[in-house]
């Protein structure tokens, strides 16, 4: 029988998705689940990898059979999946030691604080493309083994195995205790710490700066690679590729040149810029990392993410109450013409790229009594325009490149008066696809070029289409004054949690 569809699982930082693709790239079938979400401190975010791994049992089946789809029509599978997140487990009886710990859990921030101070702190950024942050993998892993008696024993043994969600999610699907495949790609790889960005290996030095034993991590493979086939949930399917999401979110906008460049806005947002085969060290404040890597070759990225943009928008919503419901902040943005000289930095947990400054804390600035609602929803909107200009310019200043668009994915993209802002802002045109599912259809490009699927990176590109164009319109001078007011903004924030 002819196979018809590629299948992706983007396992997400607040639900699971899964989506039936079809050569078109069109959606041929989605079911989604969530998972709770543990705050057991200020600050520890938990989330319960047995459960998303029993959503994905639920999800899967279900998709196939809404869509009356048999195992057998299924060319591939690919994974994408939030970074970052943690989770270590029993090879011999499958279940996870603890909690998975989140990629938002600050949990390490000592660890962190104590980790700046040994020697070889410095060559870090060098090996692995990124700062010390408890953003990352590897102190949280070591703080795992710190804290759990016997679990460093255990892992040196080869007893208790790591995992982001892609490894975990691969090792239940190929079998679990019964053999599973233990497995992560580059570019997931790349956000531990651990991985040399060169090599594309385990760093020795790395490993052995952060205390972690070789015997517990995954073989790291290409993003497009055998990842062994399904022998549990719908057994006999290909599992063809793996990626980060906001990888996957790069490949499923076609990002495949250099310079091209994308912005996924959910509750955060996270822009990444195709830097071909060259390794660009950031000094304006990004993240280097693998974009995907699907022959011989990687292709490398720079990444920025920024912690609060839709966000921003739910608080506003649940906690001042200013609208009943996120589209409504821009009905009311557009009841102004411009935010009458106030500003909103939403630094609510510091401010991430390009600043990295843990001791900002939000601002609302140049209140008068000429300030309405709408002034304020402006502000908002404008809050993501302009954190989005802000890492545009890193990644040009550190590249060489120049952005020549953005292309958009995600919730806020809906927001046509934002959209119209990053153009704005950016003074470059902004395009939101036609399919705005991404994430998963990256992971499922992926799989689908592994398997012959679709032919080329040609083939993908040409199912790209854009749903929404917005060219720039505001005066560069006028721009350019205003985003000096935001710039202000931003350093009015610092330290202000030192008080
Ligand atoms: O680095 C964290 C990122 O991968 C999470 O993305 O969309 O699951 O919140 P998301």
């Amino acid at each position: 029988m002819t196979q018809h569809y590629v299948l992706a699982i983007d396992q997400g930082t607040t639900s699971t998705r899964c989506i039936l693709f079809d050569q078109r790239a069109q959606l041929a079938g989605v079911a989604q689940r969530e998972h709770q979400q543990y705050y057991p401190r200020p600050g520890w975010v938990e989330q319960d990898a047995m459960e998303i791994w029993r959503n994905v049992d639920r999800i899967v089946p279900q998709v196939l059979r809404n869509a009356g789809v048999g195992v057998e029509q299924i060319a591939a599978l690919g994974i994408a999946n939030q970074r970052e997140t943690s989770v270590v487990w029993d090879r011999r009886t499958g279940n996870p030691i603890g909690h998975a710990v989140v990629w938002q859990d600050v949990r390490t921030e000592e660890l962190v604080a104590e980790f700046e101070k040994r020697p070889g702190a410095q060559r870090i950024r060098q090996l692995c493309g990124l700062p010390l942050a408890t953003y990352f993998a590897a102190p949280r892993l070591r703080w795992m083994l710190d804290t759990t008696p016997g679990l460093r024993e255990r892992a040196e043994r080869g007893e208790v195995l790591f995992g982001t969600m892609e490894t975990w999610l691969i090792w239940n699907l190929t079998g679990g205790v019964d053999g599973g495949e233990h497995v992560t790609d580059v570019t997931n790889a790349s956000r531990t710490l651990l991985m040399n960005l060169a090599s594309l290996s385990w760093d020795p030095e790395l490993l052995e700066f952060f205390g972690i034993p070789a015997a517990m991590l995954p073989r790291i493979q290409p993003s497009t690679a055998s990842y062994g086939t399904t022998r549990r949930v719908v057994p006999g399917i290909r599992i063809a590729a793996a990626l980060g999401d906001q990888h996957a979110a790069l490949f499923g906008q076609t990002c495949f040149a250099r310079g091209e460049t994308k912005c996924t806005y959910g509750t955060g947002g996270f822009l990444m810029m195709n830097t071909g085969g060259e390794i660009v060290q950031s000094t304006h404040g990004l993240l280097t990392t693998i974009g995907y890597q699907i022959d011989r070759d990687p292709v490398y990225a720079l990444e920025g993410p920024i912690a609060v943009t839709g966000s921003l928008v739910q608080w506003i919503r649940d906690n001042i109450g200013l609208v009943a419901s996120a589209p409504e902040i821009e009905t009311l943005a557009r009841t102004v013409e411009d935010n009458g000289g106030c500003c909103i930095v939403p630094a609510f947990s510091g401010l991430y790229a390009p600043h990295w400054r843990s001791d900002a804390r939000g601002l609302v600035i140049g209140l008068t009594s000429y300030i309405t609602k709408g002034h304020l929803a402006r502000a908002v909107l404008e809050a993501t325009a302009w954190q989005t200009r802000d890492v545009v310019d890193a990644m040009n200043a550190d590249s060489g490149l120049q952005a020549a668009t953005l292309r958009v994915d995600g919730g806020m993209t809906s927001n046509n008066l934002l959209m119209q802002m990053v153009a704005d802002f950016l003074g470059i045109p902004v395009m939101r696809p036609f399919v705005p599912e991404t994430v998963s259809l990256g992971a499922a490009y992926a799989a689908g070029l592994a398997v012959g699927y679709w032919p080329d990176l040609q083939g993908l590109r040409n199912n790209w289409r854009p749903a929404g164009r917005w060219a720039p319109r505001l005066d560069p001078v006028r721009r350019e004054d205003q985003y000096d007011d935001w710039k202000r903004a931003v350093q009015l924030s610092f330290g202000w949690a030192r008080r």
